[in-house]
């Protein structure tokens, strides 16, 4: 898993290739490392750690490399230090290569290599790939690359350098993505793990895939498939407009990205409803309103944060629209042989579009003759590719490893898509007009939350000397108890367990101390009552309890320590307003920690292995 970076053309490799890696950062962070060819000679300098750690080491050098491949590392295979970084050079110091997914066989392989006398210097798969394209070359580093894939097993994205061809970089790939842009006049070619950090530029672009080959120069580039024959790519315009957002002066992505959400959730509303008719409205959806209608059960795949709005989506398909409907975690289900019939419609959330294990999951899903509809983010990406139709969260790039806004966003796209769903079937205009008021109201009931924030902070700063948490909710609840965790959990690595408040009682309870506080999410109104129960058992055991609560629940008062109080909603949208607390109670806590916020440790933004 990781992000790989290339650059052949006329701007300063080096820097070009720094920032391109840095749009990929989501991919991983716990080393970089660039190659390039220099008087005939590979030069190849890595670096532990964050991009700047590189960046600081380059600067000591004032570096030209031209061409120049480069990569930022999530550590699978070997410890995250410098010696595993990538790019990985062979023992014989004539080629280097930068690889994103993993070869399933790298130990068979090493064996084989060591029997040759080959010495090792990683404990990573990759270095694998490395050598064995040394072992093979005879001077056609294609026949070399080539016989080199044959031997893979697992996914791969892969650059690779040769001091025998200082002009050139040489790619090929097997269900890992690999975007290849070129631009004939400025005679620029760059390659990427993602079309999206070739910002600010016009560009051809194409995907590699099935072992295909691409020899990449100055002049031209050659596409040959796994047979070695030469063929065209379909190219796509290119068209980055984009910048890389910044904090705008708040201390954090999250918190920049939190404080969005009243924006973001208005924009992924924006033109998706009529008042009229008390409906959704979707002018990009492939799908007939007769195939929606004769979908009799839906399955929504998806992993982390996405699953979790994926789960909520399902409780809303079957509370609006009645239909049966399952949210599954993406590399569970890949595993599970589904029953996928003709009337299965399989929905795939991703922010970021890239993450493995719903990749798999969707084209094993395909394979059965699932349709699939996308809820994505991140445009370009292998999920809107594979996706029969897309709907976009438009929330913008979210930087920020722990996601936010785009939760409350797809969110905000599965509550449309459900009302949508029941109104071609039995909803009435009535009672689609009533929903759709409730959720024209929710940007305003999250500025509300956010304008409280000073309150949730000082809350963190008593919380956060607490190192175990219990996250208890029901129904609606429940989930967004899972999330909070979840929220907790990454960025302030404190053990935080969402728990279905009803269900402690049987086992999880003998947990319960003056040492483990509660946290309470009471939003739920059918299940109002029953929490309260939950409640009192865990405090007649000693728990301090924070609820968060909606205003007039006094109740709560009588049982908890601390209350967070909540503008009102109905049950299917009461997410929105606990998210946002428990979203700035994560934070707080974590800055109380001193925890690296943005870029948790271990953590990446988008999981590109499975
Ligand atoms: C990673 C991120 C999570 C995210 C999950 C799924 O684990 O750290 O924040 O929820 O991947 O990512 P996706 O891009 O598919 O929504």
């Amino acid at each position: 898993m990781c992000g790989i970076f290339g650059y052949i053309g006329t701007e300063n490799a080096v820097k070009t290739c720094i920032e391109g890696l840095k749009q990929l950062a989501y991919r991983g962070y716990d080393s970089s490392g660039i190659a390039g060819i220099r008087k005939g000679q590979l030069v190849s300098i890595k670096a532990e750690g964050k991009i700047v750690n590189l960046e600081k080491k380059i600067q000591l050098k004032d570096l030209e490399l031209a061409p120049i491949i480069g990569h930022t590392r999530w550590a699978t295979h070997g410890i995250a230090s410098e010696n595993n970084a990538h790019p990985h050079i062979d023992s014989k110091e004539t080629l280097a290569v930068v690889h994103n997914g993993i070869i399933d066989n790298f130990d068979s392989l090493r064996t084989f290599l060591k029997q040759k006398n080959i010495s090792f210097r990683s404990e990573t798969d990759t270095e694998v790939i490395s050598q064995l394209i040394a072992y093979h070359y005879e001077g056609n580093l294609t026949v070399a690359l080539n016989k080199t894939l044959s031997l893979l097993k697992g996914s791969f994205a892969i650059a690779i350098i040769h001091k025998d061809f200082p002009n050139q970089i040489i790619a090929a790939s097997r269900e890992s993505p690999l975007a290849i842009g070129y631009n004939h006049t400025k005679k620029e070619r760059l390659i990427s793990s993602d079309p999206n950090a070739f910002l600010g530029r016009n560009l051809n672009v194409f995907y590699l895939r099935n072992d295909e080959i691409a020899v990449i120069n100055r002049q031209k580039i050659e596409v040959l498939d796994a047979h070695l024959s030469p063929i065209i790519k379909k190219t796509e315009k290119f068209n980055s407009t984009l910048t890389f957002p910044t904090k705008e002066g708040y201390e954090h992505f999250m918190l920049k990205e939190i404080f969005e959400q009243p924006n973001t959730i208005q924009k992924a509303m924006l033109g998706h409803y009529s008042e009229n008719f008390g409906t959704a409205i979707f002018d990009n959806l492939n799908f007939s309103n007769q195939e929606l209608m004769a979908t009799r059960h839906i399955l929504i795949i998806a992993c982390g944060t996405s699953w979790h709005a994926g789960s909520i989506g399902a409780s809303m398909l079957e509370d609006m629209a009645r239909i049966s409907t399952q949210a599954e975690i993406a590399s569970e289900l890949r595993f599970k042989n589904p029953i996928i019939s003709d009337n299965t419609l399989v929905i795939a959330i991703s922010q970021s579009g890239e993450t493995a294990d719903t990749i798999a999951a969707v084209r094993e899903a395909k394979a059965k003759g699932a349709k699939i509809l996308g809820i994505v983010n991140a445009q370009n990406t292998t999920l809107t590719r594979e996706s029969d139709s897309c709907l976009f969260l438009k929330a913008g790039p979210e930087i920020s490893v722990c996601s936010t806004k785009a939760f409350t966003s797809q969110i905000t796209v599965l509550a449309l898509f459900a009302l949508y769903m029941a109104r071609l079937r039995h909803m009435s205009k009535e009672d689609g007009k009533a929903f759709l008021d409730e959720l024209k109201k929710i940007p305003d009931v999250v500025t509300e939350v956010l304008q409280r924030h000073e309150q949730i902070q000082s809350l963190a700063k008593k919380y956060s000397t607490f190192h175990d948490f219990f996250f208890l909710g029901r129904r609606y609840m429940h989930t967004t108890s899972l999330e909070a965790a979840l929220k907790l959990k990454e960025i302030s690595y404190l053990n935080a367990n969402g728990y279905p408040a009803g269900e402690i009682k049987h086992g999880p309870i003998a947990l319960i101390s003056p040492k483990l506080p509660v946290i309470a999410f009471c939003a739920n109104h059918q299940t109002y009552d029953k929490i309260l129960g939950n409640l009192m058992e865990v405090k007649s055991r000693g728990a301090p309890i924070l609820a968060f609560a909606p205003y007039g629940a006094h109740e709560v008062q009588e049982i908890a320590d601390d209350v967070f109080w909540l503008p009102p909603t109905i049950d299917e949208l009461a997410t929105y307003p606990s998210s946002i607390a428990a979203q700035l109670l994560a934070y707080y806590i974590a800055k109380e920690k001193g925890t690296e916020i943005d870029q948790p440790r271990n953590l990446a933004k988008s999981v590109t292995v499975q």
